[in-house]
């Protein structure tokens, strides 16, 4: 039944690289798990993948995901055992982390609390790294809290940034990074869930 096999809901608002790279990392190592993928934008690249992937998927708009509770509602109605933010733009109300603590993760391209905080996505945060001559740049990898970019590390990752590198490089450089360790960090809170689960 849907609502007792475990499930990850993925919230992204872009291409969703990210999301189809841990989806496929699940896939291939043959770990069962549902994914959802949902998104505030109804035209995003991502829920058009997740269509032709057979995959599960929504859209909400800032009413019905504030107000309305309509995603609220979804996550609890199943056997959540993480929610991940894969290029999801906004913050999450307070009522979304508590319902869900320790459960919630995101992935910022730069080595947080670097480059972060409202505003800070895509190739801005590239954009800053070259404008600030910095010689590495990276990933982190968060808990979610209230506010942007905060909660506490999960994992960094760094990579060199060479002076001539454009934001563009670094994008490319940086985004290597997310699609080899994000999908290895999903699988091991995932595991670490199910496990803790069945221990209780
Ligand atoms: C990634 O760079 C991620 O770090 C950030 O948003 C971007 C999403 O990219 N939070 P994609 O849609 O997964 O390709």
């Amino acid at each position: 039944m849907e609502s007792s096999s475990p499930h990850i809901a993925i919230l992204a608002s872009g291409t969703g690289s990210n999301a189809l790279k841990i989806i496929s990392h699940f896939n291939h190592k043959k770990i069962k798990v549902n994914f959802s993928i949902l998104s505030n934008r109804k035209e995003a690249p991502v829920l058009e993948k997740a269509k032709e992937l057979g995959i599960p998927y929504m859209s909400f708009n800032k009413q019905t995901f504030i107000e309305e509770n309509v995603v609220l509602d979804y996550l609890k109605e199943r056997n959540i055992k993480l929610i991940v933010l894969a290029g999801f733009l906004w913050l999450l109300p307070k009522k979304y982390v508590d319902t869900f603590p320790k459960k919630i993760i995101n992935i910022h391209p730069s080595l947080l609390p670097k480059y972060g905080g409202k505003g800070m996505y895509g190739i801005k945060v590239h954009e800053a790294v070259v404008r600030a001559k910095d010689n590495i740049s990276g990933i982190t990898i968060h808990y979610v809290d209230e506010a942007y970019d905060h909660g506490q590390h999960i994992l960094q990752k760094t990579c060199v940034i060479h002076p001539k590198d454009s934001p563009e490089v670094v994008a490319k450089k940086v985004q290597i990074l997310e699609h080899k360790y994000f999908p290895q960090v999903v699988e091991s809170l995932f595991l670490r869930e199910s496990h803790n689960q069945t221990e209780t």
